[in-house]
């Protein structure tokens, strides 16, 4: 199952559900949620909305949770759009004009939100107003328009690609980090009994240790393990069950799946030639963003994929991996040397 259907199949059924709701709930990341729990306390205390925020981490991390918790703590509506989603600065303004005092604005993908509408977005951030052209024509004028005290809370992947300018807005900015698997088991745990499915502690630990530190994937692999105890084995998922599950699913003993395999095949092809990353995608069929944000940290984070100023190799670690996972007959002779 790719990155993407998995958000897909999380979006439709129990992510609802499985969303902790309070900032208590949430596990782990416990400087984020510091922060943010006393940065939440004194702006209730003065009774102002929080100030803008800026949440930055891989994907399926909790930025999207956090934010929806910060709305929930702040009895405030959640209102969520996205970057790629707001072309001209025109999108923004039915949005921002039918904000109420408080309200939190979730803009994810950030780092995809076009340079117009970001400056756009200053005088809001800061001003709260925004000035919008009525009529068009000769008639054509311009209205400043103030807008409620809100709080925007920004996602984004790509830090790096945020101007400075836009960055300096925010008044709190958190980085998300991969999760220790005691966390995750954490995570797990709480669950397996919102969905009624025995773990037991040695299951969950397979699977919290082999879900490269993302609750995302960890609470896949607690949905499969879900179906394999249920249709073969004793109902509650053990150890036995959840190697089995990961064996299905073909995530191997560091939690690679076959996409990270196929990618890892790719630059041991090249022999320890490096490679760019349009090259390593057109050979896994997979877009550049997914590798770059989703598979990329991951192995650099093992020592199995390196970065260089001219492209990607494969490290001796990352290459004695391979070896004891063994590739496809056949592969390791695409390529002639
Ligand atoms: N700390 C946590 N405690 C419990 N569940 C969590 C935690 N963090 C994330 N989750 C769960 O993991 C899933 C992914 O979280 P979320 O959608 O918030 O990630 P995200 O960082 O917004 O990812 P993306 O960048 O891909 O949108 C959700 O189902 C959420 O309930
Ligand atoms: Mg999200």
């Amino acid at each position: 199952m790719s990155y993407w259907t998995e958000r897909l199949e999380e979006d439709q059924d129990l992510a609802r559900s499985l969303r902790p709701e309070s900032l208590a709930d949430f596990i782990g990341q416990k400087k984020v949620v510091e922060n943010l729990g006393l940065a939440l306390s004194a702006c209730k205390a003065r009774g102002e909305p929080l100030d803008h925020v800026l949440l930055c981490g891989p994907p399926g991390l909790g930025k999207t949770t956090l934010a929806q918790i910060l709305a929930a703590e702040m009895g405030a509506h959640f209102i969520s759009t996205s970057g790629p989603a707001m072309e001209r600065p025109r999108d923004l303004v039915g949005i921002l004009t039918r904000l109420e005092r408080g309200d939190v604005l979730f803009l994810d993908e950030v780092h995809r939100l076009p340079r117009s509408v970001e400056e756009y977005l200053y005088s809001a951030m800061e001003d709260h107003a925004i000035d919008v052209t009525i009529d068009q024509g000769p008639a054509a004028r311009m209205v400043h328009v103030a807008l409620q005290p809100f709080t925007l809370v920004a996602a984004t992947t790509r830090e790096g690609l945020l101007s400075g300018p836009f960055r300096g807005r925010f008044g709190i900015l958190e980085r998300l980090d991969p999760y220790p698997p005691e966390d995750l088991v954490r995570i797990l745990q709480r669950a397996a009994g919102i969905l009624s499915v025995p773990l037991e502690e040695e299951g969950a630990r397979i699977l919290a240790q082999r879900s490269r530190g993302i609750p995302r994937v960890a609470l896949r692999f607690l949905r499969r393990a879900r179906d394999e105890a249920q249709v073969n084995g004793r109902g509650s998922i053990d150890r036995d069950v959840a190697a089995r599950t990961l064996e299905r699913l073909g995530i191997d003993a560091r939690g690679l799946e076959e996409m990270d395999r196929r990618i890892l095949r790719v630059l041991a092809r090249a022999q320890g030639r490096p490679l760019g990353l349009k090259t390593i995608a057109a050979a896994v069929a997979e877009a550049e963003d997914t590798i770059e944000e989703v598979y990329e940290p991951f192995l650099i984070r093992l020592g199995f994929l390196e970065k260089t100023p001219k492209g990607r190799i494969l490290t001796p670690a990352g290459k004695r991996h391979l070896g004891e996972t063994g590739s496809p007959p056949g592969e390791a002779t695409l390529f002639p040397s």
